[in-house]
């Protein structure tokens, strides 16, 4: 499929084995954040496979089909600041990474800073914070608040510039990066230009366990070239020269974990590392047979939502969606649910507001929409957020409105 946007993966993106296995199949989708304008409802939108591969040596589980970043980062359509429950997620990252690594004076660069939600914790807290963007949408939203943000790519070249600007990083924060990106080689040459030499680096990525555990097949879109356990997680960063000496669990995007790490022997290992580790590899996570279960419960999923979705139509009921989120264009198109079933879907980001979702051309609407509409279900495709997302819809939910939960198992919450 070599072509302009996209080439096929030939080898490990870690270990470089051509011993790649097909675990999973989720057949075509569209760029799951490249919503539509109405105006162009009519052009071709670009489709690619959705293959999930694992690799034989170092277990690494990655997609088949690596679509070019310019391609899907550029312009950026997923604002951070858009989720409440983010914004409170990383203040509590600001005070944990001022408490434990950024002296007073010291440089934190973030890589993927998004509009600048982080960013600007850090500001409040008076850690010196530089942020790293692809996105000139996002980059520009946030150097408009006074939060600095170099609009480019982290590489090399741009480590050098920053370092010579700033100093030596004594933390580098990538959240939601290292899974986005194809050349980790180059992410680490990046990180050993710019890292203090008792630096840190802090990376957030969703953890394969819960993405197995519970079913988020839906989290497998383009952007996530890779899908995380720890062990290759580590395998990789001590190709760069860096050791994981810590790492926590959170609650964020269905499961994630947050790994610490340094250059190697500066910074002493914790037991709750030690017993992560242990866990993971008693639970045989990156066993190829985990795939084979995993692939039946997706079936099963696929086939309770349709079946949900149908019969409550089939009662004339009225259904909507809610959270245009890019993990809907997964569900979306492989479960085949369309505007045939979703009338629209409410969102609370200003830049999603007005275009329609990708493939399917579902409308999206306003998040106060669904008070002003009242359907009677609503799927919940952001459902990582079920709870918040409840709370903040207590009156369409007394107005007799109720919510769909999509996962493992359809159910009316
Ligand atoms: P997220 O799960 O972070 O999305 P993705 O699958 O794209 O990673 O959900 C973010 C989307 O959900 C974003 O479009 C904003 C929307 N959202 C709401 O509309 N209302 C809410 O209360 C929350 C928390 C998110």
């Amino acid at each position: 499929m070599e072509d302009a946007t996209a080439r096929q993966l030939e080898s490990c993106r870690i270990c470089a084995s051509r011993d790649l296995a097909l675990v999973l199949d989720l057949g075509s989708t569209p760029l799951a954040n490249a919503f539509v304008a109405p105006e162009r409802a009519a052009e071709p939108e670009l489709r690619f496979p959705l293959e999930v591969l694992q690799c034989g040596r170092c277990r690494l589980v990655q997609l088949s089909v690596v679509v070019r970043p310019d391609v899907l980062f550029r312009t950026y359509l997923y604002s951070s600041s858009a989720s409440a429950p983010m914004v409170e997620h990383f203040d509590r990252l600001a005070a944990e990474l001022a408490q434990r690594f950024a002296l007073p004076g010291a440089c934190v660069v973030e890589v993927g800073s998004n509009d600048g939600v982080l960013l600007a914790r850090l500001a409040a807290r008076g850690v010196r914070a530089v942020g790293v963007e692809p996105a000139a949408n996002l980059a520009a939203i946030a150097n408009a608040r006074g939060l600095e943000t170099w609009n480019e790519f982290f590489s090399a070249d741009s480590a050098r510039r920053v370092l010579a600007a700033k100093g030596p990083a004594a933390v580098v924060v990538a959240n939601n990066v290292l899974a986005h990106i194809d050349d980790l080689g180059a992410m680490l040459r990046a990180l050993d230009v710019l890292l203090a030499r008792d630096g840190v680096f802090a990376a957030e990525v969703p953890y394969l366990g819960d993405l197995l555990e519970h079913v988020e097949y839906d989290t497998i879109y383009h952007e996530h070239l890779s899908y995380f356990a720890l062990a290759p997680l580590r395998t990789l960063l001590a190709s760069g020269g860096l050791e994981v000496f810590d790492v926590e669990r959170l609650p964020v995007h269905g499961g994630s974990v947050r790994v610490f790490a340094g250059r190697a022997g500066r910074h002493a290992g914790t037991e709750r590392l030690a017993r992560a580790l242990e866990g993971e590899s008693a639970a045989g996570l990156t066993d190829r047979g985990r795939f084979v279960d995993f692939a039946t419960r997706v079936q099963a999923s696929r086939e309770a939502l349709r079946r949900l979705l149908s019969e409550l139509r089939g009662a004339g009921r009225r259904l909507a969606g809610y959270g245009a989120t890019a993990k809907s264009t997964t569900l979306l198109s492989f479960c085949g649910i369309g505007a045939e079933t979703l009338a629209f879907i409410a969102d609370t980001t200003p830049l999603k507001q007005g275009l329609l979702t990708p493939g399917t051309h579902i409308p999206i609407l306003p998040d106060d929409a669904l008070l002003a509409e009242r359907p009677d279900y609503t799927l919940l495709l952001a459902w990582n957020y079920a709870d918040a997302i409840m709370r903040g819809h207590a009156s369409y939910l007394a107005a007799g409105g109720r919510f769909v939960h999509p996962m493992p198992l359809a159910r009316i919450l």
